[in-house]
């Protein structure tokens, strides 16, 4: 995997490392390739797809930089959609090239990096496309639990929670991009990443890395704290009734 660690560095070197944007995405991209390395080879999946799997966790982000470097800003809604941007990159620019990735797989790095940041994942992907979906959106969601666990991402609240960010986790979804009006409900937004895992090492990684006991109870607030004893209920059992 070293190989293409070189190349992802290339790649982002090309940005200015100062930015701590930048570089909060570059850590990241490495994390999140090793736990898609790690998920696939808990999946059992064979040496080329676990090879896969990592590139598109390096790559899956790719769409961030230059998002990056137009707007400074992650807001997908208010600048660009850098899933779109960055299957555009690999594929029609070509970037993927770089990585040695079999030209039959390109629909599958394609579909993963479009999808692994929407709230759903499109209809109609073949099983590849979505197994490679799902394990990417698995693997920057433990990331992102990681580093909001870790203070890294602000999660300071400002205000109340709005309706129907509450709502969403109350049907078990995860929160609607459009339904976060305030810093508190991308605290909520971060809580609801896990009902959208898939995979059970997702989950009992999640249990043993003690990063959900890290993010809750921050605020004297009986409905949140309703709400985030049933994320937590909801991950244990995922833990426990896929055989530990
Ligand atoms: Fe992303």
């Amino acid at each position: 995997m070293e190989k293409y660690l070189e190349v992802f560095k290339d790649y982002t070197n090309k940005y200015d490392k100062n930015d701590k944007l930048i570089s909060l995405k570059v850590s990241h991209s490495i994390r999140v390739a090793k736990l898609c390395e790690d998920i696939a080879k808990n999946m059992k999946l064979d040496e080329k797809d676990i090879k896969l799997a990592y590139i598109i966790g390096l790559t899956h982000d790719y769409g961030r930089f230059d998002q990056i470097s137009r707007y400074h800003s992650f807001d997908d809604l208010k600048t660009m959609d850098h899933g779109e941007h960055g299957a555009n990159l690999l594929i029609e620019m070509g970037l993927i090239n770089e990585y040695d990735v079999d030209v039959d797989d390109y629909g599958v790095v394609a579909a993963a990096i479009r999808n692994h940041n929407k709230l759903n994942i499109e209809k109609g992907l073949n099983e590849r496309e979505l197994l490679m979906s799902k394990l990417i959106r698995d693997a920057d969601k433990l990331d992102i639990l990681y580093l909001v666990s870790k203070n890294i991402i602000d999660v300071s609240m400002e205000k109340d929670f709005s309706k129907e960010a509450v709502a969403d986790l109350k049907k078990m979804k995860s929160v609607d991009a459009i339904n976060v009006k305030s810093k508190s409900d991308k605290h909520l937004t971060n809580l609801g990443l896990v009902y959208d895992l898939n995979y059970e090492y997702s989950f009992k990684y999640l249990e043993s890395s003690g990063y959900l006991e890290e993010i809750v109870y921050r605020r004297n607030d009986e409905e949140l704290k309703k709400i985030e004893e049933n994320i937590m209920e909801y991950v244990y059992s995922r833990g426990e009734k896929n055989g530990k």
